[in-house]
């Protein structure tokens, strides 16, 4: 029954209805705000609606009108003033920062008129965002629609997010993905009120991103010969290979409009540049940046390459450079610098690791590890950028203002927190979206192994039970992440993301007291039409 209702929220009335009669309903809003009372009736949108902004919400104003043009076909005024009744106010009242916080918002639907209010230009942003919600799905058209009655139902909604960071990831390092489809990724996390984009740039596949003073890290690291077919293949006699050259990178020019294109919709890219392992790419680059000397070229197969780079001090000097055009590129507040899987094997038969170990006083190379990501937390703490790195980097010793993303479970969250440092929960066994969706392999497409449906996702309390609740501030929020070793394309990104990012977004967004499984499912079955007409690549509900 409650499905039925929602559906009826969501379907405007038929071309010739005596106006617009939107059923009093829970709207299907993702994630679910915090606070929703449905209000009687509804208002009408209208080609004679008009905007209404102060200097501070001026461009949100164009940037929602913008939004509802190119179904509605019509381009709504936006203006400093006019009458009160028939317009949508955009309002930024910074007294509201008390209650709504950096990105809450508060939204009135009457039928004379709307009104959203925030402390922020961001929670104006996700003000927009349910507003668009409250109309027919068809508003994500980009033509106009005959025959919609373009209304929203009557609501009162105060909206806070519970988490700060609330994160898609996605590698672009083992399948390059085109520029077009990265704004697009964007775009459908800021629909969802996803505000961080982790951009795993560089693995031993291959290196994304131009670097000027390194022109080789991307006409040589950007490209591999051919990719292993099919599952990994331990036995490398038993590999086949699909003869096709792989590779693309992102110009410095088009990592500003991305960055752009992110900043418009309040998501901030996070870079990821890994080091010292998963550094194969760059090796075959610069020999030099390696342990052995040898000429190799980036990785052809999926698992984790044992060439890391060496602990050198011209080494060090290099990724400080590489970091130092990141800097230049992201404002992002965090820079990522991986620190995962790093085999030590190399560092163990190298002379001059070991002198360095030695010079240093370490006990070993998990202390060399630690040793070497300081040196990148010590340069980017005197710029003011924040170190973010898997858990890895709490081995040997935890940089003083690192970040921690905890991705083999709850524990490196934990223990960060513990000691004081901010933790965000990535753990693979909630969070890794390249897991098959359904338990029978055999209809899905080849993906990594494991196995986290949507409901899992949905029904994660992401804060360890373990954790006290002393330290539970230190943890930021949650991220899903997106491994595309068998993820050729965007279709297949998509195809793993949704409809799992919308349980994510809740998971990251709504009041914990508030998440509830069969309201969600509810919810989702009115949102998986916005996602069909966006031409989102979703799995289908299970029936
Ligand atoms: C990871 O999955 N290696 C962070």
């Amino acid at each position: 029954m409650r499905r039925l209702l929602v559906a009826i929220a969501m379907t405007a009335p038929a071309a010739g209805a005596q106006g617009p009669t939107v059923a009093r309903a829970m709207p299907a809003i993702v994630p679910l705000p915090s606070q929703v009372e449905a209000r009687p009736g509804s208002f009408a949108l209208s080609a004679r609606t008009v905007i209404v902004t102060d200097a501070a919400t001026r461009t949100l104003g164009r940037q929602l009108a913008g939004w509802l043009a190119p179904a509605t076909g019509w381009d709504l005024a936006v203006r400093a003033s006019a009458g009160a009744r028939g317009t949508i106010a955009l309002r930024r009242d910074a007294t509201l920062a008390k209650s709504l916080g950096e990105e809450g918002y508060r939204l009135e639907v009457k039928p004379s008129g709307v009104a959203i209010r925030a402390a922020t230009a961001a929670g104006v942003f996700y003000g927009m965002q349910s507003l668009r919600q409250l109309l027919p799905a068809a508003i994500y058209r980009e033509a106009p629609v005959a025959g919609v009655a373009w209304a929203m139902p009557a609501v009162s909604i105060t909206d806070v997010p519970r988490f700060t960071w609330r994160g898609g990831h996605l590698d672009v390092a083992r399948h390059f993905m085109p520029k077009q489809f990265v704004k697009r990724y964007i775009d459908l996390l800021a629909l969802h009120k996803l505000n961080r984009f982790h951009w795993h740039l560089t693995d031993d596949q291959g290196w994304r991103l131009e670097i000027r003073k390194y022109p080789r890290l991307t006409e040589v690291g950007g490209w591999r010969k051919e990719t292993l077919v099919g599952p990994y293949e331990p036995d490398p006699a038993k590999r086949t290979f699909d003869g096709v050259r792989h590779g693309g990178f992102y110009t410095q020019d088009d990592v500003r409009e991305i960055v752009a294109y992110a900043a418009a919709r309040f998501v901030t890219v996070v870079p990821e540049i890994e080091m010292p392992g998963h550094a194969q790419a760059a090796v075959s680059a610069y020999p030099q940046l390696g342990n052995t000397g040898e000429q190799v070229s980036p990785m052809m197969v999926w698992g984790v390459s044992e060439y890391l780079f060496n602990t050198d001090s011209a080494t060090i000097a290099f990724l400080h450079d590489v970091l130092g055009e990141v800097l230049a590129l992201f404002p992002s507040p965090w820079v990522h610098i991986g620190g995962d899987e790093a085999v030590k094997a190399q560092w163990k038969a190298s002379a001059s690791a070991q002198a360095k170990i030695r010079a240093l006083g370490l006990k070993d190379e998990h202390e060399l590890q630690s040793w070497f990501i300081r040196q990148m937390d010590t340069w980017l703490t005197a710029r003011g950028r924040r170190l973010v790195g898997w858990d890895e980097i709490l081995e040997g010793g935890l940089a003083p203002n690192a970040t921690v993303m905890s991705w083999r479970g709850d524990d490196g969250a934990i223990a960060s927190a513990r000691a004081g440092h901010e933790a965000i929960l990535t753990p693979t066994h909630h969070t890794y979206f390249d897991y098959y969706q359904a338990g029978s392999k055999a209809t899905e497409p080849l993906a990594i192994g494991g196995f986290l449906p949507l409901d899992t996702v949905y029904t994660w309390e992401p804060v360890p039970a373990a954790l006290e609740p002393r330290y539970r501030d230190k943890l930021l929020g949650v991220q899903a992440q997106l491994w595309t070793e068998y993820l050729p394309d965007g279709r297949a990104v998509e195809y793993m993301a949704y409809p799992r990012m919308c349980a994510l977004a809740e998971v990251a967004w709504t009041p914990a007291a508030r998440r509830e499984l069969a309201g969600f499912k509810a919810r989702l079955a009115a949102h998986m039409e916005r996602l069909r007409v966006l031409d989102v690549n979703a799995r289908a509900l299970d029936r």
